[in-house]
């Protein structure tokens, strides 16, 4: 008997909990209802019935998306209606009335085929709520808007908006493995469950494609750029046939990466080389194949010749010649190449910041126009800071591709607050000059700049199986930022914050305005606790998870850390001035003239571009070496500052995802001291200066650093021996 009363105590008191654990799952769709009596009442004399003309796949998620939003937000069904005052009306313009077609002709001519239409109007005397697009694929973004603009809280009684898309291409790049392993990635295992597809179809899937769809994302490389050709045999393409189904009514293509040696490791030929005729053959029925199950298939994304992959290079031909040959062999299907610019070479002594530079800029105008090049926000590796990559705008008749990373390989993992959207818009904001002033990256992707025809950005992918699919809850944030400057590259990062918080968390000023906050410093917080003033890629090695100045035996020179930081007595830095590698001379003229003296490059990229002695005297004239230290423990101190601003905020935030992050920031606080000490230790033999008193000194020596080791650090293959 006590036993039960224990159970029931138990049972009672943990039931509650159960229900309303929030795991994070629903990420930035949580239709929570809305409890303002006011605005539920306007919202519901706005929304009385929909009608949604027209059938598709497509515009039937457009209405379950829309129903199921207001059954949570007014614990009510929408009902189908065909008119009446407040009628929500879904369709494709070609399935409107004459008389509602001329009331948005205006509009139609400014949306693209992808943008859409919300607007309050009159019919009959009623006034309707219309959502229109020039596809259904426009008409379900227009429903996600509709719905955003409720959890938002904002005024619906009277619409006018138009939106397009200003980016073509807007892709999730997962670097899934078949294995479910994920190379960089900290939220479990890959969610493609390859094992039993095709029958299987998780639910996940599903929500996926709702998520992506919800911000515009229009495409998902499905595997790891460093590939496996068993993706492309038969057995596999069924698969991916099964995931391309159920994203097909969200408007997401699916891609694949091509393994260069496919052909050979099919056993089907005995080379690759581009330029024989039986490997174009076998690429061509290959694409035949595949689209013949997958008749919108998007085409491949291709790292070749680069970090051990093979490519068009182990058979003396360029980058041209193997992304032709495979552009052609999409481009019957309307299909595209994207083919990855990170390339450094294993035995050229050139600065890796200058090769990928080198390589592919003598190519400009030469790639077929299905392809896409596809380059890393800066010139090194998704660093905490980096400048833009000098192949911006040096191109113009080449479309270049913008990857960024939405995985922290760099940036400590899913267990630091990082909200990488301010990190996405300081590049995008970048001033290439290579046309004069106002050039900026973004117009060089939107292809503004250059008149380009096909664009595109992509994101490598944050998403595993974690319940709340990025391990982090605000890693969530960066997903989703990431979609909204694929979709608009000029938005700006605090407004995507807001934007994020309310549909995931509260619409609570209180609570929005201090995390929003939060958030956009929480960037610089991780460039001034790892890397600052232009210091890069002193991770540890191999899993890249902690400092690793240190590190410096590794077999090619730019795997090692003392390869980018170059610290000795004389001082720190990389001189990629004309006295060093030059690197500067690949950026238009009013950087690289600025750029070339330190008293006149901006102090983020210090480091960067001028190897300077460590009494250097700094704009607020302390030593480099003073400015080095107390920047670290700035950096210590944000995080300390985070900490303090989460946890005023446990009254907004249930309470399952309100400990998750107070642990997680726990985790980064510890972190980034290690990294502060670490790196001081490290650094002060060669600056033989004191560490200064607002700084404090290392918890313990460099040896014990230096001794850390982590075999079981995520994000790289476990090896199971
Ligand atoms: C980085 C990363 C690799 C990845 C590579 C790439 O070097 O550490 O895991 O394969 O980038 O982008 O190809």
């Amino acid at each position: 008997m006590k036993q039960i009363k224990f159970f029931l105590l138990l049972f009672i008191c943990y039931f509650p909990l159960a229900i309303n654990a929030q795991t994070g799952y629903d990420l930035w769709l949580q239709y929570e209802e809305i409890s303002d009596a006011s605005l539920s009442q306007s919202y519901l004399n706005s929304l009385t019935g929909i009608k949604v003309m027209g059938n598709s796949p497509t515009l039937e998620a457009s209405r379950n998306e829309i129903s199921n939003a207001y059954d949570s937000f007014f614990n009510q069904e929408l009902k189908n209606a065909n008119s009446g005052d407040g009628l929500l009306i879904l369709a494709n313009i070609d399935q409107l009335p004459a008389n509602m077609r001329s009331d948005v002709k205006s509009d139609i001519e400014n949306i693209n085929s992808e943008g859409y239409i919300i607007r309050s109007l009159e019919q009959n005397g009623n006034k309707v709520t219309l959502i229109t697009a020039k596809t259904d694929i426009g008409v379900l973004y227009g429903s996600f808007r509709l719905i955003k603009e409720m959890q938002l809280h904002n005024d619906i009684s009277n619409l006018a908006i138009i939106d397009s898309p200003k980016i073509q291409k807007r892709v999730l790049n997962h670097w899934d493995n078949l294995d479910r392993t994920v190379e960089r990635g900290y939220a479990g295992f890959s969610i493609w469950d390859w094992h039993l597809l095709p029958e299987l179809i998780k639910p996940e899937y599903v929500d996926y494609a709702r998520a992506n769809a919800s911000i515009g994302i229009n495409g998902t490389v499905l595997t790891n750029v460093n590939a496996n050709s068993l993706i492309l045999t038969e057995q596999y393409i069924e698969k991916v046939k099964a995931l391309a189904e159920v994203f097909r009514p969200y408007g997401i293509q699916v891609y694949l990466t091509a393994r260069f040696s496919a052909p050979l490791e099919s056993g089907d030929l005995d080379t690759a080389d581009p330029l024989n005729t039986e490997v174009k053959q076998w690429w061509k029925d290959k694409a035949d194949e595949i689209y013949a199950e997958i008749p919108d298939f998007g085409g491949f994304l291709v790292k070749a010749n680069s970090e051990g992959q093979p490519g068009p290079n182990n058979y003396d031909r360029t980058h041209v010649d193997g992304a032709n040959m495979l552009a052609e062999a999409v481009a019957p299907h309307n299909g595209i190449v994207m083919w990855r610019a990170f390339v450094y070479s294993e035995d050229d002594p050139e600065d890796r910041a200058k090769q990928a530079y080198s390589e592919f800029v003598p190519f400009d105008g030469q790639f077929k126009d299905n392809v896409l090049v596809q380059v890393k926000n800066g010139p090194i590796d998704f660093q905490p800071r980096e400048p833009f990559h000098p192949m911006f705008g040096t191109m113009p008749n080449t479309p270049l591709m913008m990857e960024f990373q939405i995985t922290q390989e760099y940036l400590g993992f899913a267990s630091h607050l990082v909200y990488l959207p301010k990190l996405f818009e300081e590049t995008l904001e970048e001033d290439t000059y290579v046309n004069g002033e106002n050039s900026t990256v973004a117009k060089v992707i939107d292809g503004s700049l250059s008149n380009n025809k096909l664009t595109g950005i992509a994101g490598v992918a944050n998403i595993g199986s974690a319940k709340n699919w990025t391990g982090h809850p605000f890693g969530q944030s960066s997903w989703y930022g990431f979609g909204r400057l694929a979709w608009d590259p000029y938005m700006s990062s605090e407004e995507i914050a807001e934007e994020w918080l309310k549909r995931t968390f509260s619409n609570e000023e209180a609570f929005v305005d201090p995390v929003t906050d939060l958030m956009i410093k929480s960037r610089e917080a991780v460039v001034k606790y790892m890397t600052p003033l232009g210091l890069h890629h002193i991770m540890d090695t191999g899993h890249h998870y902690g400092p690793g100045p240190w590190v410096s035996s590794l077999s090619r020179p730019e795997w090692n850390p003392v390869y980018y930081h170059k610290a000795d007595e004389e001082g720190i830095g990389f001189d990629r001035t004309q006295s060093g590698s030059d690197a500067l001379s690949q950026y238009a003229d009013p950087i690289a003239e600025k750029y070339s003296s330190p008293k006149t490059t901006p102090e983020k990229y210090l480091l960067w571009f001028h190897h300077l002695p460590w009494d250097y005297e700094m704009d607020n004239g302390e030593t480099l070496w003073h400015n080095l230290a107390t920047t670290y423990q700035e950096g210590v101190e944000d995080v300390e500052e985070m900490v303090d601003t989460w946890n005023n905020m446990e009254e907004y935030v249930d309470k399952e995802r309100f400990e998750k992050v107070a642990m997680l920031l726990q985790i980064q606080l510890k972190e980034s001291k290690w990294w502060r000490d670490a790196c001081l230790s490290y650094f002060q033999q060669f600056s033989g200066m004191e560490i200064p008193e607002s700084v404090p000194q290392p918890e313990h020596d460099l040896e014990y650093y230096k001794s850390l080791e982590f075999p079981f650090a995520p994000g790289i293959r476990p090896s199971w021996e």
